[in-house]
């Protein structure tokens, strides 16, 4: 399948074109997103499926396993068709019991890109993504210093582009004032739709949002308004919850995850439905 011909076309990151319908790796990892997957083949066979689709947006970490969901991508797809973007992010490592410390003094994020170029074998990463705030989700206070400890990386030549994770609106306002962000990845989907004014913000500014959870993360949607629209339509829930974020508003870039093929096609064949008014106002309402 060609990329534009995935549901919703395409998004340009910096001087990176991507398709909005793109991937997320990291429930390929174990449980928790800790250890290996319990199927690598699976896993692999996932990533493939999704380049075959025409997705040229992968979202990982090597956070996540640690490592697992890097190296996973790199076996599955390196070397990397010339499309495909794999964007990381760093700030935050794991501890023995599966917790996320946070890690953003220079040292530690200069590791954590040496890390993420060696798990994935790439000599620059795309884009990286400064993740923020905790497990709750975004924190007040200035993100000055370590953005510019990944500035200085970004000059040495190691990344290409900046994007901001689980920020305030007043974090990205501030991070303008250091560099060019070129996509924000917060928490959002249609029942939890706290960012409602940011997306629109920084649609106003031809900044992506790129919703983390599109799909409810590890306890996925549930919702019987959104179950009745589907029925409607014939379709799935997560199908629907997709085609109404491509729907909300044109810098919205999808990253579901999943560890199944049949889920993989069955998304982006559900993110493709044409949503009337009448179901765009019944699904409006779920997060309101
Ligand atoms: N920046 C951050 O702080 C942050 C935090 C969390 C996540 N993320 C990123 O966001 C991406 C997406 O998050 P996520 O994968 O945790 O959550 P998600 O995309 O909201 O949901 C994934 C869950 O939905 C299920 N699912 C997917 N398609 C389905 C279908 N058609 N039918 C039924 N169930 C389906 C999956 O199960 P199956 O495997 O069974 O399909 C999985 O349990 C991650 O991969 C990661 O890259 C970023």
């Amino acid at each position: 399948m060609a990329p534009t011909t995935l549901p919703g076309g395409t998004w340009t990151l910096g001087d990176l074109t991507v398709t909005r319908f793109g991937y997320g790796a990291m429930q390929l990892a174990g449980q928790w997103v800790m250890g290996p997957p319990a199927d690598h083949e699976g896993a692999l066979a996932v990533l493939r499926e999704a380049v075959a689709l025409g997705i040229t947006h992968i979202d990982t970490s090597a956070a996540y396993g640690p490592y697992v969901t890097n190296r996973l991508i790199r076996e599955a797809l390196h070397p990397y068709p010339e499309p495909l973007h794999v964007v990381t992010k760093v700030g935050a490592d794991r501890d023995e019991q599966g917790g996320w410390p946070t890690a953003r003094d220079p040292r530690s994020l200069r590791r954590q890109v040496r890390e993420n170029l060696e798990t994935l074998g790439l000599e620059r990463l795309d884009l990286v993504n400064l993740r923020l705030g905790d497990a709750t989700g975004p924190q007040p206070g200035s993100l000055a210093e370590p953005l510019e400890t990944l500035v200085a990386l970004q000059r040495e030549g190691l990344i290409r582009h900046l994007g901001l994770s689980n920020v305030t609106p007043e974090q990205v306002a501030e991070a303008q004032t250091i560099t060019p962000i070129v996509c924000v990845q917060n928490q959002y989907n249609l029942a939890h739709r706290g960012d409602d004014d940011l997306i629109d913000e920084l649609a106003r500014q031809g900044v992506a949002y790129v919703p983390y959870f599109p799909l409810g993360g590890f306890t996925p949607l549930q919702s019987s308004a959104l179950s009745a629209v589907a029925a409607r339509l014939g379709a799935t829930p997560m199908g629907v919850a997709l085609a109404w974020l491509l729907r909300r508003s044109p810098n919205i870039l999808l990253i579901p995850g999943t560890k199944s093929v049949a889920h993989l096609r069955e998304n982006v064949a559900g993110a493709g439905l044409a949503l009337s008014g009448e179901d765009l106002a019944e699904l409006d309402r779920i997060g309101r």
